[in-house]
């Protein structure tokens, strides 16, 4: 966030701490401000970790008259939560100091590049290179609109940063690449409030823009905006009178439904959060391991579960999968020093799981460890740790953080294949590009799909227990999707495999009996799925069939067919899942439950 205002004022201060409290629930992992005084000094004022910790360093700070001010909340994706990692950050000589919402593609090199350039980092954070590189175009150009443009085309990304400078103490300067930030203004227009949501400055504004693609730079008596190729972009406000202060920030009604919205933009960041050296490193300490073992409880096991069939099918690689939970018992005497262990936590904390690879490590094991919260236990339990990047995800039921694991688990097996040889590079450049269209692709999914879910949940909110049935790849998106209508709606719902189905769970098919099948696109399984459905429609049951476009039988078997964009078998898990954790969330709201925290669940198991 960031304000700039006519006049020095002491009520910069209370009001940035309201602004980024409002933002507290992007981040927990530090908060800082930065402002510039009376003797155009810049003061900053930071504490890592929680938000609450903030006021209690402000001592005297409050009364301060500061204008213009920036602040940030952070959500960590590069460096752990710690007081040099916490923004705002700055260049060598302290001038130039920044806040930043997002991520900077290619970190580790381009932080090279500064370091052979002599810069002198103080922290781990993607945020501090703009900083440098602000610092390094100004040695060679002073106008500061070029300055900015040439840095935003230099760092490439998905982030919106504000920046003051000593040197420019009058103004804000904004960056936008490929994300968004609110610029607001006051009724008399000489104050103007920056934020990367509208929610958080609404109270303070009467009119705003977003900046999707842009620099900006903003003193109190003018505005400059310009594209990233520089064309001057109008200055074109909306009026804000009817915005009200949302209570889930963005308008949603629930948190399960906002992370389940803002997937695609999560993605997009995670797409570029992977270092590339980490991705290499995990992919030898695969190749070099005697054994593997993929661990993870929940949600965070079924991914795992996809992530053991795409070892397989694209590296050559037998892992073992197996719910951290039973680890102990099951795997744990096999656990030898030549074992690589990939645990997956959203949270980094349940316990099942840092117990499990507490035990694994005095046999001898290595850990991997693949997580959203970095600072956690499983983050410095681990030898290497991949973060997911996908921000903080409040509800309960894990929605964008499994795309966000996947995501992750797609990359190290893309590069163990390329180190393994299993596929031709050409193939896997095929891939990666398949794999850097499915935010967009998620986006179509949640627009086509979305209102057809919400009949189909109109008439199944009713019932008492459903299977969610498919094979193969999309078998753990079957148990995904019945792990969370479970805890989003309370229906009994259970994810079996297709062709296990006959071998027992088919008996309790009878008239209305409820079967949600996630069609398989291995071509095999894809035929006697066809038969399977013919086979208990005969018993009378209620079928769902989430297929693709492409789909030619399904609409002959069901009148509720859901459909997603055809895309390549391997990507399919991605889009599958959108309709079965928006059908979990139609569920819930039609039968009232608590969405967001469902009875007798907390976000992490910690016992
Ligand atoms: C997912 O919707 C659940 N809330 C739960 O199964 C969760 O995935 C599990 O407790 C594991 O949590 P973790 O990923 O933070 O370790």
């Amino acid at each position: 966030m960031g304000i700039i205002s006519k006049d020095f004022s002491s009520d910069n201060v209370k009001i940035a701490i309201e602004i980024l409290g409002k933002l507290s629930h992007l981040g927990n992992d530090g908060t800082g401000l930065a402002a510039v005084n009376k003797k155009l000094e810049i003061q900053v004022k930071k504490v890592p970790r929680e938000f609450s910790k903030f006021n209690a360093i402000l001592d005297g700070f409050l009364e301060l008259e500061l204008n213009p001010i920036i602040g940030e909340i952070r959500f960590a994706t590069h460096g752990r939560p710690s007081l040099e990692n916490t923004p705002p950050l700055s260049d060598c000589k302290e001038t130039i100091f920044v806040v930043m919402e997002g991520v900077i593609k290619d970190y580790a090199s381009k932080k090279e590049n500064l370091l052979d350039k002599h810069h002198v980092f103080n922290s781990r954070n993607d945020a501090e290179l703009i900083a440098h590189v602000i610092e390094e175009e100004l040695q060679s150009n002073k106008d500061l609109e070029k300055v900015l443009l040439n840095t935003a085309n230099y760092l490439d990304g998905s982030y919106a940063s504000i920046i003051i400078s000593s040197s420019f103490p009058h103004l804000i300067s904004i960056i936008v690449n490929n994300s968004k930030l609110y610029i607001g203004r006051n009724g008399e227009g000489d104050t103007y409030y920056v934020a990367s949501e509208l929610d958080a400055i609404s109270k303070y504004i009467s009119e705003y823009m977003i900046l999707n693609r842009a620099i900006a730079l903003i003193a109190p008596d003018k505005l400059k905006i310009k594209s990233l190729d520089g064309k001057k972009i109008d200055v074109n406000f909306r009026n804000i009178n009817l915005f009200s202060e949302h209570r889930i920030p963005g308008g949603y009604r629930f948190y399960m439904e906002r992370e389940i919205y803002e997937s695609p933009l999560a993605l997009r960041k995670a797409m570029i959060v992977h270092q590339k050296q980490y991705l290499e490193l995990i992919s030898r300490m695969i190749l070099g391991a005697e054994k593997i073992y993929l661990i993870g409880a929940g949600t965070s096991y079924h991914a795992a579960l996809l992530g053991g069939y795409i070892l397989r099918e694209l590296a050559g690689i037998s892992a073992n999968v197996i719910d951290s939970t039973e680890f102990p018992y099951y795997a744990l005497k096999d656990v030898t020093p030549g074992t690589v262990i990939i645990a997956l936590s959203q949270s980094g904390k349940s316990t099942d799981i840092i117990r499990a690879i507490s035990k694994a490590k005095m046999y001898g094991a290595s850990i991997v460890g693949i997580l959203n919260q970095l600072g956690s236990p499983l983050m410095y339990a681990s030898n290497l740790y991949l973060p997911i990047g996908v921000g903080l995800e409040h509800a309960v039921p894990a929605t964008k953080s499994f795309l966000g694991q996947l995501l992750a688990l797609y990359k190290i097996t893309f590069k163990t294949a390329e180190m393994n040889n299993t596929i031709p590079k050409e193939k896997i450049r095929e891939f990666q590009d398949m794999m850097h269209a499915l935010p967009a692709l998620i986006e179509e999914t949640l627009s086509i799909v979305a209102a057809r879910i919400e009949e189909i949940a109109k008439e199944l909110y009713e019932r008492n227990s459903m299977y969610v049935s498919s094979r193969g790849l999309n078998f753990p998106i079957a148990l995904e999707g019945a792990l969370k209508i479970k805890e989003v709606s309370y229906i009994h719902a259970e994810g079996v495999e297709a062709g296990m189905l006959r071998h027992g769970p088919k008996a309790v098919i009878s008239e209305g009996f409820p079967v949600i099948a996630v069609m398989p696109y291995e071509r095999d399984a894809r035929e006697d799925t066809y038969s399977l459905i013919r086979e208990i429609k005969d018993l009378g049951a209620d079928v769902t069939i989430i297929t693709d476009t492409g789909d030619m039988i399904a609409d002959k078997l069901s009148d509720k067919v859901i459909k997603i964009p055809k895309v390549d078998k391997l990507f399919t898990p991605f889009l599958n899942v959108i309709p079965l954790q928006l059908l979990a969330l139609h569920l819930g709201i039609l039968r009232k439950t608590p969405i967001d925290a469902p009875r007798g669940l907390s976000k992490y198991v910690v016992l």
